[in-house]
């Protein structure tokens, strides 16, 4: 019986060692959930990293053998292979790069090193499972190479790749020293994905003018092999979070919100930390809304939630100072003795409080300055079950496609951002819920487990079409 092999570069669990007992908690993330249907299939298995550095043989034995028990295969990764291939060439070159912020990009030699070896990591920890007639989903950019080295040793199984984030213009793609190496590695693929349109005729412009590949419309010729390139703009588990905004811990959560917040509205953003998500800006459009309109003085506040990410890597420990000293400097500004301006948690919470967070707030701000889809802007509107709230929403993310009902704005202009804060604390309750009621239909339906379904389907599809061609 053939099976599917998932790849991404974390495990859906990560270890954890508690009082010297290692412990197996589930990762961050929606790809977990959605995927879960697969790999829990019998004979399925995922294969990625468990998110801690396993140095010694005999406790890396005892992982796999816990692993296996839940159909997860572990890649060991060293400290050195995290500074470079994660850190290094994931983050300090493919993501600024994919982010169109190319001045970040650290062309760096010994990360491409580093890269291609933990590709190749990967690549033999599938090859070590993989049998002919297997499928194999391999997700996001840290490991563009692997099709390709799946393709090299076993042409005859399906290979699926997924990029989670954007995938920039041509001008800016190459740029990167090793693109055709990348491209080639993603072109092992027999489906290409990604969450727009927009990445698609940029991956296709690159292709094209890289590789010399021929294309019809979304339909590639890579060493006479059709490859089809499409979009599948991933969604979150919708009922998930309709039944968590009405436990018990949530509701608690929610009181204790409208305790503190006293009568004052609440402007929620929530994101990891990171450049590309507008945070500065956001802070800027803030403090100038409260400028331009005294009349919401003590009468709204800005609670900001970031998630700790990647901060060995030096461009994210600027922004977490920057962000620091605006957000102290709009508060000691403006903050009298009964109200804050902002307050700012540095942390992650459970998900009962981001759902109480979510249900609180009047206004969610979601204003990245690129961002592949951005599921914070479906959760908000998944947890708003009493359909009102606004979202506002940037139009550099992939869900701004989808979500045409949200306040659309383009992140970098502040006072623009400002004035729609105005309009979305000022919207009727009955614009609120026609805006709502809209995109809880389109969240509810184009959930993560349509996404999944979608791109096996569309895989298995473009593997028939490869069979009978190759049989006429
Ligand atoms: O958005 C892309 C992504 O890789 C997600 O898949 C992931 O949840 C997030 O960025 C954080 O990534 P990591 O902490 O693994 O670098």
């Amino acid at each position: 019986m053939s099976k599917t092999i998932i790849v991404s570069n974390r495990l859906p669990v990560k270890i954890q060692v508690k009082n010297g007992e290692t412990v197996y908690k589930p990762s961050e993330g929606g790809l977990a959930t959605g995927l879960s249907s697969v790999y829990k299939g019998e004979g399925n298995v995922w294969i990625g990293w468990p998110g801690k550095i396993v140095k010694e043989e005999k406790a890396q034995e005892k992982v796999k053998a816990d692993l296996k028990d839940l159909n997860l295969y572990p890649v060991f990764l060293t400290r050195e292979e995290i500074d470079d291939y994660y850190e290094g060439f994931s983050n300090e070159i493919l993501w600024p790069i994919c982010h169109y912020v190319p001045s970040y990009a650290k062309f760096n030699h010994r990360y491409w090193e580093a890269y291609k070896k933990v590709n190749r990591k990967f690549a033999d920890g599938v090859l070590k499972l993989a049998e002919k007639g297997d499928t194999v989903w391999i997700n996001d950019y840290q490991l563009m190479l692997v099709p390709f080295l799946l393709r090299e040793k076993l042409p005859d199984i399906s290979v699926g790749y997924f990029q989670h984030i954007p995938f920039p213009s041509y001008e800016i793609f190459r740029q990167i020293p090793w693109r055709e190496s990348l491209l080639e590695g993603i072109l092992g693929a027999d489906l290409i994905g990604f969450h727009t349109y927009d990445d698609i005729r940029h991956f296709i412009s690159s292709v094209t003018r890289i590789m010399g590949v021929n294309s019809t419309a979304n339909h590639l010729i890579v060493h006479n092999r059709p490859v089809i390139v499409d979009a599948f703009p991933m969604g979150i588990d919708y009922e998930k979070f309709v039944e968590i905004s009405s436990l018990p811990r949530t509701r608690s959560n929610i009181k204790k919100i409208k305790q503190s917040a006293r009568e004052a509205k609440i402007i929620l953003s929530i994101d990891r930390l990171d450049y590309s998500k507008g945070i500065l800006q956001r802070l800027q459009a803030f403090e100038l809304f409260l400028k331009n309109h005294r009349e919401y003085k003590e009468k709204v506040s800005l609670l900001m939630v970031v998630v700790p990410s990647r901060d060995e890597v030096p461009q994210y420990r600027e922004l977490k100072e920057e962000i620091d000293r605006v957000v102290s400097d709009i508060n000691a500004r403006n903050q009298t003795l009964s109200w804050q301006p902002v307050f700012y948690f540095y942390r992650s919470f459970p998900v009962e409080m981001l759902s109480a967070l979510y249900q609180m707030a009047d206004v969610c701000l979601v204003t990245p300055k690129r961002d592949g889809m951005n599921l914070v802007s479906k959760e908000y509107v998944a947890s708003r079950v009493d359909e009102k709230g606004v979202l506002i929403l940037s139009e550099m993310a992939g869900a701004s496609k989808e979500l045409s009902e949200a306040l659309i704005i383009n992140p970098n202009d502040v006072p623009g951002l400002s004035n729609t804060l105005l309009e979305a604390l000022a919207m009727s309750r009955n614009e609120q819920q026609e805006r709502m009621i809209a995109m809880r239909k389109t969240v509810e339906k184009f959930n993560i487990h349509h996404w999944v379904k979608l791109f096996m389907q569309r895989l298995n599809e473009v593997k028939s079409m490869q069979r009978s061609l190759a049989t006429k």
